[in-house]
């Protein structure tokens, strides 16, 4: 703890704005004056102007978490609460990045959370996310956002710095990496939404190695078991989220708040707290910081930025912090003595970031897990509970075979005579999951989920839908069961699946057009993730594939593996077993569903046919198995299309089911491990695939199950006469048709296929 000077020490700020309604501040501040001016009493309060005073004695740039902590105990000794300010990193540009911080610490801010932007930020409200869209276009990275720490660190930035974001751009990045340049370029520390307990504790204690602070987030759902474990990570202080929801400037506060903010110091033995989300007002900043040590402001300083004149960024935000405040901090001149540089003192081997454990459910070999806003800890932890009472309890199976003629279970399987001679080798049987209930697999999962959500008591479901088919199925067994029902479908696949978006009208669900990001499935789940947090207690979100934080990847496969389970007990009953099972892949529910019975029968070849769009060779395509990385997408450790700054990629698929950016671990385990194995058809293929099924076999297929004919027509090849593979045939064709009449005019050509009159 550096001394201060009497003078630093800044009791006045509090009075320099003269809000003297402000009593609560005031308070503590006025008892400090009263115990100075008795020791003091030469000392007159005429420095106390707001251009008067002298600058903060912290050590100018000390990229360590003892800076965090000192800031805390500097604001105590004062006195007065400590303001958050959050700024994603080159909003609105990245030049003013650096004059921004300092604006904040000009305007009086005491710690600064620089925003990683990405491109899904499941946790945050629309300000936060049109902010990193636009910090994305300004071509941020981690390599910018530490120079613009640094530069702002040349111009006097003394005030402490957190990197806040996501994970994935972290785990590309490299953490140790990460942590030395970080070191390095003066920032302090980091917030990281959604990582879970297990990995927090292994980036935390890197961060301790470095001297870098780790702040941990905690939310009004966090368990007091899981609350212990969090204070006990906490170094320097504690981010605790006000209310349920995501990011936003609501201007409502939650009124248990000084019972949780009373619970977490308890826990945590008097570790200071910041509150965050909704706070935009001095009123908010004062009513909050009346029980916590800090407020954190972030979307309303975002707003601010947006609506300053350009080039004005720096100076709005000092006078909307001032205006919080009320006091003024240091201005940018550069430091007297320049930054430290502090060299990497971070010896973790280079692999450790791809480590993870792979104990505990939810994990196949190093992907699955619940990388997930600590908001939703508690209500997964609910659905794991309830879903795995369900699967051991016979009644619930019962029950759920009790509606197997409203699906129309068991689905059929044959061989697929003319398609087999048409492809000259194996013989190829299809398993009809086209012919269930609403016309694909997806109602398998969708009745399942349901009937966990029935007992768990939930009232409403909402879910995502990429093609509409998971739409439709969960619109279905939402009127079934007379539950309320939101879907959330990408502004694109509203587009292309229009009849489907009928249909889930026609049954009485409601249709949310998602206009984020590329508009298609992966923004549709980011906006069902927000909208669940908002509604965790009555809503349950039932997940369209076997994608998402534990125990989505499982309970989904428990649920499709009906799939595999007939299609076994079928060929079972004819004297045969599969020498492969082929289906197509987009976040790979049917294909897990299909090869999970199998998985454990070297026999049987298991094999994954992915959308290559234009080709492999372009960026158009959605093939993550085979052409991704590994990273952490929507909650789960996975296989993901990402740009080499764990972006997330644009994908492209004729198919709107395909085109999905991840796929479930279990899937990607398979694949490391080479259980399985991932092959790829393009948009035309799939469409010869589809011509094929419907001229030699009389089936329109989906175009997502297309690509599975096309693959199953090369696997036979290979395969040769005298094996059996089983096609999941995942969805019927209707849905498709205004699409195939579409794309004829481009992909007509490549295949031979013209239907014009
Ligand atoms: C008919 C059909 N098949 C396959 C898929 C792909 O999903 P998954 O990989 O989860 O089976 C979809 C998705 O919408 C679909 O509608």
């Amino acid at each position: 703890m550096p001394n201060y000077r009497v003078a630093d020490i800044a009791p006045c700020q509090v009075f320099a704005g003269g809000e003297k309604s402000v009593d609560f501040a005031a308070r503590p501040v006025r008892r400090w004056l009263a115990e100075f001016e008795s020791d003091s009493p030469r000392v007159s309060l005429s420095f106390l102007s707001p251009t008067s005073l002298p600058a903060l004695s912290l050590p100018p740039s000390d990229p360590t978490m003892d800076h965090i902590k000192n800031v805390f105990a500097q604001c105590q000794q004062e006195g007065r609460p400590a303001l958050v300010t959050y700024v994603t990193a080159g909003f609105p540009t990245a030049e003013e990045t650096p004059d921004i911080m300092l604006g904040m610490q000009a305007g009086g801010a005491d710690i600064i959370e620089l925003g990683l932007p990405f491109t899904d930020p499941i946790a945050d409200g629309p300000t936060i996310q049109k902010s990193n869209l636009k910090a994305l276009q300004n071509g941020v990275t981690i390599t910018s956002m530490l120079e613009m720490v640094r530069t702002a660190r040349r111009k006097g930035l003394t005030t402490p710095v957190l990197f806040m974001g996501y994970f994935n751009p972290i785990l590309r990045y490299g953490q140790s990496q990460l942590l030395a340049d970080c070191l390095e370029a003066g920032v302090n520390g980091f917030i990281i939404v959604d990582l879970p307990p297990e990995e927090a504790v292994r980036f935390r204690n890197g961060c301790t190695k470095t001297g870098l602070s780790y702040v941990p987030l905690i939310a009004p759902s966090t368990t007091e078991e899981r609350m212990k474990s969090l204070c006990q990570i906490a170094d320097s202080f504690i981010y605790l989220v006000s209310r349920m929801g995501v990011t936003g400037a609501t201007g409502s506060l939650n009124s248990d708040l000084p019972a949780l903010i009373k619970r977490v110091k308890d826990l945590s033995g008097n570790v200071p707290v910041a509150v965050g989300f909704g706070i935009s007002t001095r009123e908010h900043f004062l009513s909050v910081t009346s029980f916590a040590d800090g407020a954190v402001i972030g979307s309303q300083v975002i707003t601010v930025l947006q609506d300053a004149p350009a080039g004005q960024a720096a100076r709005a935000v000092e006078e909307y912090c001032y205006k919080i405040t009320q006091r003024k901090g240091r201005t940018g001149e550069p430091l007297a003595s320049p930054p430290s540089q502090k060299q990497n003192a971070v010896t973790q081997s280079a692999n450790e970031d791809e480590t993870a454990t792979t104990e505990g459910s939810g994990k196949f070999g190093v992907f699955g897990g619940q990388y997930a806003p600590e908001a939703l800890t508690t209500c997964l932890a609910e659905l794991d509970a309830g879903f795995e009472a369900a699967r051991n309890d016979p009644a619930f199976w019962e029950e759920y075979k009790s509606y197997y003629p409203f699906m129309g279970r068991p689905s059929s399987l044959h061989q697929a005579q003319r398609l087999t001679e048409y492809a000259g080798g194996a013989n190829i049987w299809l398993k009809r999951e086209d012919l269930n209930h609403t016309g694909s697999h997806k109602i398998n999962n969708a009745l399942g989920q349901i009937l966990v959500a029935r007992r768990l008591g939930k009232t409403e479901i909402i879910a995502e839908t990429g093609a509409g088919q998971h739409g439709v199925a969960t619109a279905t067994v939402c009127a079934k069961f007379g539950m309320k029902c939101t879907i959330y479908m990408g502004a694109e696949d509203v587009r292309r699946q229009a009849l489907n978006v009928f249909r889930i009208r026609l049954l009485g669900a409601t249709v949310v057009p998602v206009e984020a990001g590329s508009r298609t499935l992966r923004d549709a789940v980011n906006e069902a993730f927000r909208a669940w947090i908002t509604r965790l207690d009555t809503t349950h979100y039932i997940i369209g594939s076997a994608i998402g934080p534990h125990p989505f990847p499982t309970m989904v496969r428990t649920f499709q593996s009906v799939i595999g389970d007939e299609t076994k007990a079928q060929l079972a009953e004819l004297g045969k077993s599969p020498d492969a099972v082929i289906a197509c892949v987009g976040g790979g529910s049917n294909a897990v569903g299909m090869f999970y019975p199998f998985s454990k029968d070297p026999s049987v070849e298991l094999v994954g046919v992915e959308a290559a769009g234009d080709g492999l060779d372009t960026a158009r395509h959605s093939a993550t198995l085979s052409r991704g990385s590994v990273g952490v997408l929507h909650g789960v450790r996975t296989y993901v299309l990402q740009d080499q700054h764990g972006q997330i990629s644009d994908t492209h698929s004729v198919s709107a089911g395909l085109d999905y950016p991840g796929v479930g671990p279990e899937l990607a385990g398979w694949k490391e491990s080479n259980r399985a194995s991932f092959v790829t058809a393009t948009d035309a293929q799939a469409l010869e695939g589809f011509r094929l099924l419907s001229q030699l076999e009389g089936i329109i297929p989906a175009l997502e199950t297309s690509h599975a004919v096309w693959g199953a027509i090369q696997t036979a090849k290979r395969l040769g006469p005298g094996k059996n593979l089983v096609l999941c045939l995942s969805g019927r064709g209707d849905k498709d048709v205004q699409s195939v009449a579409d794309e004829l005019p481009k992909l007509g050509p490549q295949i031979g296929w013209d239907l014009r009159f």
